[in-house]
């Protein structure tokens, strides 16, 4: 439905806002799109890369987080490696591969990469619970939750 209504439609902020109403996220959609300005011109497989880059600025940003946390909060260093791995695999595995599926119209693997992260993001919290820990990422590891399903909603729409 969202292929047919959007497919060759010329970017402009009416379509920016029927694509994110496609999202679970209307908000967060609209945010991250508005921020960039090539959304402007971007067809629909332009407006999942920008959310995919949206991915990856949340993944640099808890990163960075999780490196300062291992030195505030040394107790916590098991867990935070587990999540330094799974936003690691996020920025260097999920996001060049959906990207690269995305270049090559090949939607159906940037599903699975954007799939893969809100999994991961769970993972990162659960490994708190498993050692006991109240986890201090919990926004973070929900809005990359978040992002992701975003993405994954408009790459859908390419499907
Ligand atoms: C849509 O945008 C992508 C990424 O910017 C571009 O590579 C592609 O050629 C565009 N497709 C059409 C049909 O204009």
């Amino acid at each position: 439905m969202y292929k047919a209504m959007f497919y060759g439609t010329i970017g402009d902020r009416q379509f920016i806002e029927n694509t994110c109403k496609g999202t679970p996220s209307y908000n967060l959609c609209l945010s991250i799109l508005l921020a960039n300005p090539k959304s402007q011109n971007a067809n629909l497989t332009g407006l999942a890369l920008i959310i995919v880059d949206g991915v990856k600025n949340e993944g640099v940003k808890t990163l960075q987080q999780i490196d300062s946390l291992k030195k505030s909060l040394p107790e916590l260093t098991a867990a935070l490696m587990q999540c330094g791995d799974v936003y690691n695999t996020i920025i260097h595995v999920d996001v060049p591969l959906t990207i690269n599926a995305l270049n090559l119209g090949n939607p159906k693997f940037g599903e699975d990469g954007m799939a893969d992260i809100t999994i991961e993001s769970q993972t990162c919290e659960r490994s708190f619970k498993e050692h006991g820990q109240t986890s201090p990422l919990t926004n973070m590891n929900k809005d990359m939750k978040d992002v992701a399903n975003v993405g994954r909603a408009i790459i859908r729409m390419l499907l």
